[in-house]
């Protein structure tokens, strides 16, 4: 199967498009012909080898397809059925993807739209869940107009929270449409909030990672109300819990988001679309950023 692989650490020119060896389900897995798979920050993190330091390395945890391969015990899934899901061992940017956990894609979403789902779904839950975002609260969101910001001021509304979230100008409207009152980041961020919550808020989520931690525990009364899914250095530096997908992950959300997307309450674009074979394009325009929603390759 062709896959995405570099052997070096570098710039988008370090990725190549390689044959590997077919891979096949273990107990309660499916395998997909991919049609489609997510490209995420953490593939040029990856790519730059700031993350693991193994060589050489694959892409790719989120894809979506159809099912061609049943790993023992799998009951609830036919061959020929689209699914998406995540790919634990990080080589879903090829032809073919084992998932270890799996959905039914909803009959709205094409799979393009149906593989930008796994990782902001599970992260935006997973952050929500261990900051304790329940109705009555209000939630501050830094970095709420990208994917997994975009789909945490969603799933804050759907809980009933009241959501405040940092963006670009740019996307002020749309995060108005997501629920969210937005304010813009940057100097005077804490004044901009203070504005909406004059006592500040309950609890604060940062994705962006844009080195703000001190001013989120400000405004959310201390760093135990402050999650970060994005600034490691920061995290350790003020007392912030870091999230990362290796400490609980809410796969379960997965499941639960068709019910949403169907009832009009969720949903999350796709920025633009690459061939495969242009995945190195794809990272280019990820590293220069400014494209609202997820940025998908397409497969076969
Ligand atoms: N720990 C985990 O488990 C985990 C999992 C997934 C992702 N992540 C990390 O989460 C981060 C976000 O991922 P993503 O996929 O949501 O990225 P994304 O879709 O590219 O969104 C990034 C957003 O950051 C915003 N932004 C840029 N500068 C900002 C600033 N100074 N203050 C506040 N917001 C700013 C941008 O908003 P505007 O366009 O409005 O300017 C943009 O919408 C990445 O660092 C990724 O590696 C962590």
């Amino acid at each position: 199967m062709k896959a995405v692989r570099f052997t070096r650490f570098g710039g988008p020119e370090v990725l190549e498009i390689v044959d590997l060896p077919d891979r096949h389900p273990g107990p309660g897995e499916v395998r997909i012909a991919v049609c489609a798979a997510g490209v995420n920050a953490s593939d040029w993190k990856k790519r730059q080898g700031l993350m693991d330091p193994d060589l050489p390395q694959t892409l790719g945890h989120e894809a979506a397809g159809v099912v061609d391969e049943l790993g023992e015990g799998v009951m609830d899934v036919a061959i020929g059925d689209r699914v998406f899901g995540v790919n634990a061992e990080g080589i879903a940017q090829a032809e073919l993807a084992v998932l270890s956990y799996y959905a039914p894609i909803p009959p709205s979403l094409d799979f393009a739209a149906a593989a930008a789902l796994p990782a902001a779904v599970e992260t935006a839950t997973r952050a929500l869940d261990q900051l304790g975002v329940g109705s009555a609260r209000t939630v501050l969101i830094n970095g709420a107009s990208g994917s997994v910001g975009g789909a945490a001021v969603q799933l804050a509304v759907v809980r009933g929270a009241r959501v405040i979230g940092t963006a670009g100008p740019a996307n002020h409207e749309y995060l108005r449409s997501l629920g969210a009152e937005p304010v813009a980041y940057g100097e005077g961020m804490v004044e901009r909030v203070r504005a909406f919550a004059p006592d500040g808020v309950d609890l604060a989520l940062d994705v962006a990672g844009s080195g703000v931690l001190p001013e989120l525990i400000e405004l959310a009364g201390g760093a135990e109300h402050v999650i970060t899914i994005a600034d490691f250095g920061g995290a350790q530096e003020y007392g912030v819990r870091f999230s990362r997908g290796d400490s609980g992950r809410a796969l379960h959300a997965l499941g639960q988001i068709g019910e949403l997307i169907d009832s009009g309450r969720f949903s999350l674009p796709v920025g633009q679309t690459f061939p495969l074979a242009e995945v190195a394009e794809a990272h280019r325009v990820g590293e220069q950023g400014g494209v609202r929603g997820k940025l998908v390759l397409l497969v076969g």
